[in-house]
């Protein structure tokens, strides 16, 4: 039988004014399955994932999300589909005035997430446990390294135990240490939580890593898809670029 799917995005268009950016995405992520997305900087990627979660509206095309036509979604259903989907947001950022298990437990207000098994501070320690912070629980974002942020922001998004979860970029501005490192946690955290992950990123070590295919954005299309050694062997210009 085929495998789930958890992501359908069908033929996406979303332009800014003369600015056009998708033209016409097509994108489907299967349950377990860690897609890659690469593309040059300003090509789309980040305003896709917000399509999928609806943060941006797009002009035209399908989304569905587990099941849920997300276009026709009302607030409360959109709430929903949100708690589904964890989205590590380029840049990470925290909440700088919060302690980590302040800016933990935002989500858990936020959304009003009801968990029969765990209360809050239960589902804290479980998500911090995860990316190995346990000990920074009661820290400022401004004594963790930049490491550190991306490991909480991680474990925040944890938090609501998605299906899915959604990189953005998850290890810009780290070193190849560290980077290798967070590309090994989101293996980890993939096998223990039984998510499904699209990851957007520059980081070929990380693709290589984390993904099990990755498709290759340029000028508002994917134009291939493919495991990093097929693409690593392409002789196309384009497709090489990202290899050397
Ligand atoms: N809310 C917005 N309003 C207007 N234009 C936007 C908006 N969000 C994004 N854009 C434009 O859409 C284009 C794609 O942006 P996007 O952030 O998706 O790029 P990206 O592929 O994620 O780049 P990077 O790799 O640098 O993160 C850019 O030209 C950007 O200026
Ligand atoms: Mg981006």
């Amino acid at each position: 039988m085929d495998r789930e799917r958890v992501i359908v995005v069908d033929s996406l268009y979303k332009s800014f004014k003369d600015n056009h950016i998708l033209h016409g995405i097509d994108l489907t992520l299967h349950k377990g399955e860690n897609l890659g997305i690469v593309g040059k900087s300003g090509i789309g990627k980040s305003v896709l994932t917000k399509c999928i979660v609806r943060l941006i509206e797009p002009d035209a095309g399908g989304i569905e999300v587990m099941g849920t036509n997300v276009l026709a979604c009302d607030d409360s259903e959109l709430n929903e589909v949100r708690k589904k989907v964890g989205y590590l947001f380029q840049g990470g950022a925290l909440y700088d005035s919060m302690s980590v298990r302040e800016n933990l437990s935002f989500p858990i207000r936020r959304t009003q997430f009801k968990d029969k098994e765990h209360d809050t501070e239960e589902l804290i320690e479980r998500s911090l446990r995860s990316v190995g912070l346990l000990d920074s629980i009661d820290s400022m974002p401004s004594e963790l390294s930049g490491g550190m942020k991306k490991r909480i922001a991680l474990a925040r998004t944890l938090i609501l135990n998605p299906g899915i979860i959604l990189y953005d970029e998850p290890t810009t501005g780290l070193d190849a240490v560290t980077s290798g490192e967070i590309s090994e946690l989101m293996l980890k955290i993939r096998e223990e939580y039984n998510t499904a992950s699209i990851i957007i990123t520059h980081d070929m070590k990380c693709a290589k890593i984390a993904t099990d295919s990755i498709k290759i954005m340029s000028e508002g299309i994917f134009i291939v898809e493919g495991t990093y050694d097929e693409l690593s062997r392409s002789d196309e210009k384009e497709i090489r670029d990202y290899f050397i």
